[in-house]
């Protein structure tokens, strides 16, 4: 029985009896063989189905089997191809494997040695062929070596990313500030087929409108006061690489009519200019506003936000991924522990560790600011670190204030004995600031003021360190 898994072959040769003699031979072997009766019909096969090997004949009507050996091999394929041919001469032997061809056969062949080489190129492209892949599935494991999350939600975005990475298709990314929208575009970028080529970010909302567009189609020569000369646009500098366009709802209408053409056709005109330019741009977006809201007050196009939403990356803001909050900690106590050049063991990676308490109140926070929240407080904190043991007061006052850090206090209303220098400060401050209030008759904007401090910091302490104000009837 002929089968796929010892081999499938194409015998392309326009003599009838050549491909009934070969036919009978290897699919006697176990073979599954396919014929094809010239030079198009061959290519054709190849284009619609696999094949292990090609046995190729020189001497076609239509196309000479040269002729058909560069064709494949430009498609770039790794099939292996024996030429045979009655027409056997040393030089057209050279030729052909200089072509590409991976052995050559003489009519009348040698059945036996045939077989055994078409059994050994096949052996030996498989285990080729393996290796490709075992190579890929290892550099799809580890292509993500600064994207840090083992939660679910991360993971299946990472799987997302691997598998829409090596496609053209255009992306939008979506998600709360600092949730990593441009890393996740970079990655994009560094797992295609585009990653030697540039990677051109776009900030679409700090530009005006005119300037943008010049910025993106760039403009000849007079195309508007002050072009003194022309220049390319990012789109053309990008040519075969990848643009990301960052917060992609703040791109006026205007200039989303001309993106929306460049999407759909692939070439723009530059300003001023009659001519088109055509190019090869994979297009990513991200947005941490509702398109679809914009879309609905008409100020994004539908049709522009169909184009960039084929495929939508939802990234889940941090506090919904708290499982990977201690995972970042210690990323980024490594990452800034190295740039600081401080708290670094002999294995290179940071020896920095929080107390409890910071822990508690790291995996407490609802990081509005998500992940770039988080590395801020990082960095901050190996900047003030003293000793490995990391205190909860080196957090920013955001975090403590918003997380409510409790000061503890026994059944008189007093200080635990075992109070720590946080709660001790703590309850300092309180008392300070409760003394001012009153002074100030719960003004707080007085308060501020005698304090020396911000109003907006003597909110947030009031806040953090839950002072109560007194209802206006309250007040003296
Ligand atoms: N999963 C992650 N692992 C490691 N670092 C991350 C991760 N997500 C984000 N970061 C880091 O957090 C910071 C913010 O990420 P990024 O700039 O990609 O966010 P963004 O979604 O584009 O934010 P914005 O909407 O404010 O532009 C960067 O320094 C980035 O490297
Ligand atoms: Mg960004």
């Amino acid at each position: 029985m002929p089968s796929d898994k010892k081999g499938r072959i194409l015998v392309v040769d326009d003599e009838a009896d050549i491909r009934e003699s070969l036919d009978l031979l290897l699919t006697s072997e176990g073979y599954a063989v396919d014929g094809a009766e010239n030079a198009t019909e061959g290519l054709d096969r190849l284009e619609s189905s696999l094949y292990d090997v090609v046995l190729l004949d020189l001497m076609m009507p239509d196309r000479s089997g040269m002729e058909v050996l560069d064709e494949v091999r430009r498609r770039d394929r790794q099939i292996p191809i024996f030429m045979i041919t009655a027409y056997g001469s040393v030089e057209s032997a050279v030729r052909a494997l200089k072509l590409g061809a991976n052995d050559y056969f003489t009519k009348p062949w040698d059945n036996q040695k045939l077989l055994i080489e078409i059994e050994r190129i096949i052996a030996k492209s498989r285990l080729e062929q393996e290796n490709i892949h075992l190579k890929k599935a290892l550099k799809q494991r580890y292509s993500f070596p600064n994207i840090i999350g083992k939660s679910d939600r991360m993971q299946t975005i990472l799987d997302l990313v691997a598998r829409v990475a090596q496609t053209r298709s255009t992306i939008l990314i979506t998600g709360e500030t600092g949730t990593g929208k441009e890393l996740i575009a970079k990655a994009i970028h560094a797992n295609s087929t585009r990653a030697e080529q540039v990677f051109i970010p776009v900030n679409s909302g700090g530009l005006a409108p005119d300037l943008l567009e010049s910025t993106l189609f760039g403009h000849v020569k007079g195309a508007f006061t002050g072009a003194i000369a022309s220049r390319k646009g990012y789109f053309e500098i990008a040519d075969r690489g990848t643009i990301f366009f960052d917060e992609v709802g703040n791109i006026g209408l205007e200039t989303q009519a001309k993106l929306l053409r460049v999407i759909q056709e692939r070439e723009f005109m530059p300003l001023g200019s009659g001519e088109t330019v055509r190019v090869d741009v994979r297009i990513l977006a991200a947005t941490n506003s509702d398109l679809r809201r914009l879309v609905e007050e008409g100020k994004f196009r539908e049709d522009l936000y169909y184009r960039l939403n084929v495929i939508n990356l939802i990234l889940p803001p941090l506090r919904e991924r708290k499982e990977d909050i201690p995972l970042l900690v210690d990323y980024f106590f490594d990452k800034f522990c190295k740039e600081n050049g401080k708290f670094l063991g002999s294995d290179g990676r940071s020896i920095l560790k929080f107390e409890s308490e910071a822990m508690h109140v790291l995996m407490d926070h609802s990081w509005p600011g998500n992940v770039r929240e988080l590395e801020n407080a990082i960095e901050r904190a190996v900047v003030l670190a003293e000793a490995p043991n990391v205190p909860v007061d080196v957090l920013p006052d955001q975090v403590l204030h918003a997380s409510g850090i409790r000061i503890r206090r026994d059944a008189s209303g007093y200080l635990p004995a075992d109070a720590s220098l946080f709660e001790i400060v703590a309850d300092f401050e309180r008392r300070k600031i409760v003394e001012q209030l009153e002074a100030s008759n719960w003004s707080q904007t007085e308060a501020a003021e005698a304090l020396r401090i911000p109003l907006s910091t003597l909110n947030q302490k009031i806040k953090r360190l839950e002072i109560a104000i007194p209802k206006k009837s309250d007040k003296r």
